[in-house]
């Protein structure tokens, strides 16, 4: 089925067209609907005016552009690059291992969850925030992600969607961190990175909760109250004089877009900071790949896949680069499916093939059975504990298995 869906550029698009998929932020324009049938030219010129450039046809439900690729043919090749770009430099070099980081960061994000609790709370409650405690989870994230950062990795994948705001301000801190890290930046940046990013969205306390919790989408007026998190996050960060200007970037630039079509200011290109232009990633990120109210959660590599094809225009493609590279393809904790027919979760980098990293397998995929789980480390060779290749990443929710119960299994976690 995927073959007649095509990806094409806004000059190929003409009336007759049947719209599959708005390659781009649907809500930051005036279509609610992603997929209906181009009637007429004035649609084109609006979509043309929101900024889209490309976008996918079904060619089934209309007319066709026969040159070009299919999903199929455009997915294989952001996987070549996604894979050269991982060739180009070893990722980070852990100095502990998985098993024994584990433990000590989940202690070190307990902390941090009952530090932002409060601090959200009194945000809410109109109350004074007291941000050391902040800063102190920041400098212990800080610590466990240049330990080993595949423990909050994997730790915070884990998420409840009756308390997203939480999770998600965790997670935001702890990858804005983890690419700061890895860019080579001071230990002093690398906190405000996480101060930064853990408040990123504080503003949403400020919204009304029904609007926050809709379980469906957003109508033009809810949409426009919500974007006000901004405003009000970046008021309530700037009243603390000791802050530095780096800790409220991240809230007030992370819906800014590289190609202008953000907001609150439409910021372009180098009009929004580096860190700014990171967290956008990283917020996008988190929120594909995560259980939200109005949508269920994308496995890792097909998220890290759309951010790099988004990369060609909403975010800088270079920084996009940079973060594949620090969160490889297959993060620790992904399914995926081997060649020898079995189901196997990513449980360890080798940092000098990230295309090849070691997994657990616990199911045979074909013959529906669990085996012992083992590990298999894809760097190695057939006799060396190795054998096997990824075909595949898969999705967690048709198989109806947890790779996350296996893998903590694995390391004696649980
Ligand atoms: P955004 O589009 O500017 O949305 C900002 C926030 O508004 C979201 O934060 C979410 O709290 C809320 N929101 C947006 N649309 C809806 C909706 O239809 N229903 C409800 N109940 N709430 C909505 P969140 O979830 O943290 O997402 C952050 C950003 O990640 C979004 O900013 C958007 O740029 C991106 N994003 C999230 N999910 C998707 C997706 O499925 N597709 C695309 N293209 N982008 C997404
Ligand atoms: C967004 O920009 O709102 C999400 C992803 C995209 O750039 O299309
Ligand atoms: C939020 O958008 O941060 C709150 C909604 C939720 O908790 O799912
Ligand atoms: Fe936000």
């Amino acid at each position: 089925m995927d073959e007649y869906v095509k990806k094409i550029h806004i000059d190929q698009l003409r009336p007759g067209m049947y719209i599959a998929d708005l390659d781009c932020g649907w809500m930051s324009h005036p279509f609610w609907l992603t997929r209906f049938k181009v009637k007429e030219e004035a649609q084109i010129s609006q979509l043309r005016d929101a900024g889209i450039v490309e976008f996918y046809i079904d060619t089934q439900k209309g007319i066709d552009v026969f040159d070009a690729q299919s999903v199929n043919e455009v997915n294989l090749s952001l996987d070549k690059e996604i894979l050269n770009i991982l060739a180009e430099k070893p990722s980070h070099a852990a100095t502990a291992d998985l098993g024994s980081e584990l433990p000590r960061a989940k202690a070190i994000l307990e902390r941090a969850h009952e530090t932002i609790h409060t601090v959200l709370l009194d945000a809410k409650l109109g109350r004074k925030l007291n941000l050391s405690p902040v800063r102190d989870a920041a400098m212990q994230l800080t610590e466990s992600v240049c330990r080993n950062a595949d423990a909050l990795n994997i730790l915070t994948r884990i998420k409840e969607k009756d308390s997203y705001i939480f999770h998600h301000s965790i997670s935001v801190g702890v990858l804005l961190m983890l690419l700061q890290h890895d860019a080579g930046v001071s230990d002093d940046e690398v906190i405000d990175a996480g101060i930064g990013g853990m408040l990123h969205d504080i503003g949403k306390v400020y919204i009304d909760p029904n609007i926050l919790n809709k379980p469906g989408k957003l109508t033009d007026l809810e949409f426009a109250e919500m974007r006000k998190h901004v405003g009000y996050g970046v008021s309530a960060l700037k009243s603390y004089q000791e802050l530095s200007y780096d800790v409220i970037l991240p809230a007030l630039e992370h819906h800014e877009r590289y190609d202008g079509t953000g907001y609150p200011f439409q910021k372009k290109g180098d009009q929004i900071s580096i860190l700014g232009q990171k967290a956008a990633i990283i917020d996008v990120y988190d929120a594909l790949t995560s259980e939200r109210c109005y949508h269920k959660g994308m496995p890792p590599p097909m998220a890290i896949r759309k951010m790099f094809e988004w990369s060609k225009h909403h975010f800088n493609p270079q920084i996009v680069r940079e973060f594949v590279r620090s969160i490889g393809i297959y993060p620790v904790g992904t399914l995926v499916s081997l060649e020898s027919g079995k189901l196997a979760v990513v449980s360890e980098h080798n940092a000098d093939d990230l295309t090849s990293p070691k997994v657990v397998a616990f199911f045979h995929a074909s013959k529906k059975i669990h085996i012992q789980p083992h590990e298999i480390d894809l760097a190695r060779h057939f006799g060396f504990g190795g054998g096997d290749r990824i075909i595949r990443p898969e999705d967690e929710r048709s198989w109806g298995v947890d790779p996350q119960y296996y893998l903590q299994q694995w390391l004696g976690f649980i």
